[in-house]
C-alpha cells in the first residue's frame, strides 16, 4: 500500500481458504446497496461536496483571522475523529498566534465546564457545534452555556461565531440554526457518528486547525483504490479483519492498540470507539484497549507479557516522525550514566529499537502481533489510516455477524439518565 504497511506475526494453523471465503462474504454485505444502509462514508472523496469544502475551507480561515479559540462541542464520534486528526498532526507545544482547538460537551464535568467558559470568556473565540441527532445531552448542555457566553460577549453579532454541523434536514440543532441564522455543515443521513471523520464533522475543526484537508482526502481516496475489493490475497484491510476473528476464535478477546508516537493518543481513542462501538453487541466482539510506549510499559507491561493470554497487540507506528532534524545524547567523558554506548544513533533509531524489542518479547510471551507502521506524520497518511481502519472496521463486523453502523446499548444510559431528571 502507498501510505501503509501491515505484517502479521501471528502463529498457529490458520484456515486460510475459510478465511478468505468469510472475508468475501463480509464484504459483499459491507458494499451491498441497500436503503437505509448507513454506508456514505464509503464515498469518502465526496462525502463533502465541493461547494461544501469550499465554505469549510472559507469559514476556517476566518476562524483563524478573528479567533484565538475554537470550542468544538460534541460527544463519541461527533469530536473524537477531529481531536485524533489534530493530535496527530500538530507539534507538541502549539506557537503563540496558531488558532487553539479545544473539545467540549463530551463530560459532565461542572468543574470543566467553568474552567473552559472562564479560559475562553478572556479570548476571542468561534463555537462549532456538532450533533447529528441535535438531541444528545452532553454536547446540548455545552453548547446552551457556550452560546450564552458568546451571546452575552458579542451581542447580536455572536451568531457570527457559531457554526452548527448536524442532519441536513432534522433535528433540534438543524431547527435552532434555521432560527437563530447559524452558518450549517451537513452531516449526511447515511454517515454515522464513528465513520463521519472525513465529512464536515473532522473536516472543519482540521481545516480551522490549519491542516490540509485536501490531502486527507487523498489520503483517503488512494487507500480506498486499493482496498474496496474482495481481494483477500492482497487486501491487508480484508487480512486485518481476518486476522483478528481468527484470534477473537482462539479465545483472544482483548486487541491492544499500541504506539510508540504519543501524539497517536487520541487516534487510538477513536479507534477503541470505532470498533468497541462497531463490534461488541449480541455479548460478542473483541474489547479494544490502548497502550502509549514506552510510557505504558512501565505499567501495564507486566500484564502485556505474562498476564492472562487472551489479548493480541496491534502497533501502529510511524516510520518517520517529520522530525526537523534528527537528536542523540552527546558524549560525556565521565559516562556516569553509562550512555556513551547509543551516542551513535538518534532518537528515532533508539524508538524503533525499543519496538523491535517489546514486539519480540510480547510475541515470545504468547501474544499475537499485527504491525501496522504509516510512512509520515502528515495529512496523506491520516487520510489513508482513517479510511483502512474504517474499512477493516466494516468488514469485521460483519465477519462477527454483527450490525457495525448500530449502537442499540448506547441508549440504556441515556434512559436512565432521563429517568433519574424526570424528563
Ligand atoms: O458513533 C456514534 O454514532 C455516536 O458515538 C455518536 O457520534 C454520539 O453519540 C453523538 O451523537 P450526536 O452526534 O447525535 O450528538
Amino acid at each position: 500500500m502507498k501510505y501503509i504497511n501491515v505484517e502479521f506475526n501471528v502463529n498457529g494453523e490458520s484456515n486460510e481458504v475459510m478465511m478468505e471465503q468469510m472475508s468475501k462474504h463480509a464484504y459483499q454485505n459491507l458494499v451491498e446497496k441497500k436503503k437505509g444502509k448507513m454506508t456514505g462514508w464509503l464515498r469518502c472523496d465526496s462525502i463533502v461536496s465541493e461547494a461544501e469544502k469550499k465554505q469549510i475551507k472559507k469559514i476556517a480561515e476566518e476562524v483563524r483571522k478573528n479567533a484565538d479559540v475554537l470550542v468544538v462541542i460534541g460527544i463519541g464520534g461527533s469530536y473524537l475523529g477531529a481531536k485524533a486528526g489534530i493530535d496527530f498532526l500538530s507539534n507538541y507545544y502549539k506557537k503563540e498566534n496558531d488558532l487553539e482547538v479545544i473539545f467540549v460537551g463530551n463530560s459532565l464535568s461542572e468543574k470543566y465546564l467553568i474552567d473552559t467558559l472562564e479560559y475562553v470568556n478572556n479570548k476571542n473565540f468561534y463555537i462549532n457545534v456538532i450533533s447529528k441527532s441535535g438531541g444528545t445531552l452532553e454536547p446540548a448542555v455545552a453548547f446552551r452555556l457556550f452560546r450564552d457566553l458568546a451571546e452575552k460577549k458579542y451581542g447580536k453579532d455572536a451568531k457570527k461565531h457559531i457554526i452548527a454541523t448536524t442532519s441536513k434536514t432534522t433535528g433540534a440543532l438543524k431547527k435552532m440554526s434555521n432560527e437563530a441564522g447559524y452558518r450549517t455543515f451537513i452531516i449526511p443521513d447515511d454517515v454515522g457518528g464513528r465513520y463521519s471523520v472525513l465529512s464536515a464533522v473532522g473536516l472543519f475543526p482540521l481545516a480551522a486547525a490549519g491542516f490540509d484537508i485536501d490531502k486527507i482526502l487523498e489520503g483517503a481516496k488512494v487507500t480506498k483504490k486499493e482496498i474496496d475489493n474482495d481481494k483477500y490475497n492482497t487486501n491487508l484491510a480484508l487480512k486485518y479483519a481476518a486476522v483478528r476473528n481468527l484470534l477473537y476464535k482462539r479465545g483472544k478477546e482483548i486487541e491492544v492498540y499500541s504506539s510508540f508516537n504519543p501524539n497517536m493518543r487520541q487516534f487510538l481513542e477513536w479507534m477503541k470507539q470505532l470498533f468497541g462501538e462497531s463490534e461488541c453487541k449480541n455479548n460478542t466482539g473483541i474489547f479494544p484497549a490502548s497502550l502509549i510506549l514506552t510510557m505504558d510499559l512501565h505499567s501495564m507491561g507486566q500484564l502485556m507479557q505474562q498476564g492472562k493470554r487472551n489479548i493480541f497487540e496491534t502497533f501502529i507506528n510511524a516510520e518517520n516522525e517529520n522530525v526537523k532534524k534528527h537528536i542523540s545524547v552527546e558524549k560525556d567523558a565521565k559516562d556516569y550514566d553509562n550512555l556513551n554506548y547509543i551516542c551513535n544513533k538518534n532518537i528515532n533509531e533508539l524508538n524503533h529499537v525499543a519496538m523491535l524489542g517489546t514486539k519480540n518479547a510480547h510475541i515470545d510471551g504468547d501474544v499475537p502481533v499485527v504491525d501496522i507502521t504509516y510512512k509520515n506524520q502528515n495529512e496523506l497518511c491520516l487520510g489513508s489510516l482513517f479510511f483502512f481502519f474504517e474499512f477493516a472496521c466494516g468488514i469485521s463486523a460483519y465477519m462477527l455477524g454483527v450490525d457495525p453502523f448500530n449502537q442499540p446499548g448506547v441508549e440504556a444510559y441515556k434512559k436512565n439518565i432521563k429517568t433519574l431528571l424526570n424528563k
